[in-house]
């Protein structure tokens, strides 16, 4: 009798052992973010990018290292969707407060015939002075729109004297560490846009 109470409190204190060993494993996870964005982590495109920003250096990806940083791709002539979305992000960046001192807009043109350094440089951070735009050769762009798997097509006006690019309109969006996390859908409207920054600042 006294050897079988033995076996069971042993086997007791070894279950309760094993109870707190499977505790430390079996945390509940982390609630996953609800980002109102597509969330993309992990997808084997969009790593990053070499061109020239429109002060004239040369940039990859890595050196906005330690930033949450936003990529829009448009055209300086854009009417309607590329002005729109900097502004909303001009705005959602002075939400922010002191922390939209770690966001970093990066503005790439799909239109580097007419977006020389000087015509970004004019455009970019007329909507706040952090941001930068981004070019480069029509060969770096044709690629980079195949690393993004971007939508691109110039389309000649009426009078065939100029032209519109309709093109995807939509920001990647990487976390400090430089990692593609989401792509946020131009028109979400800035309190989509506010509340997925926050939680990539906030290390979702
Ligand atoms: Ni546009």
């Amino acid at each position: 009798m006294r050897k079988r109470l033995i076996l069971v409190a042993g086997a007791l204190v070894g279950m309760m052992a094993l109870g707190s060993l499977a505790g430390c494993d079996n945390q509940p996870p982390k609630p996953k973010a609800s980002f109102a964005s597509t969330d993309v982590t992990g997808i084997d495109y969009a790593k990053g990018f070499e061109l020239t920003d429109h002060t004239g250096q040369k940039r990859t990806l890595a050196d906005y290292r330690g930033k949450t940083v936003v990529v829009f791709f448009g055209f300086t002539h854009c009417p309607d969707v590329c002005p729109a979305t900097l502004a909303e992000l001009a705005a959602v960046k002075k939400e922010l407060g002191a922390d939209g001192d770690k966001l970093q807009v990066l503005f790439i043109t799909v239109d580097p015939e007419r977006d020389t350094q000087q015509a970004l440089a004019d455009f970019v951070p007329a909507f706040d002075p952090s941001f930068v735009g981004l070019y480069g050769t029509p060969e770096q762009t044709a690629k980079l729109q195949q690393d993004y798997k971007l939508f691109v097509q110039k389309v000649k006006n009426k009078t065939g004297d100029s032209y519109n690019v309709d093109h995807t309109a939509g920001s990647y969006v990487y976390d400090p560490q430089g990692r593609i996390r989401l792509f946020m859908r131009s028109g979400q409207g800035p309190q989509a846009v506010l509340n997925d920054l926050k939680l990539i600042l906030a290390g979702a």
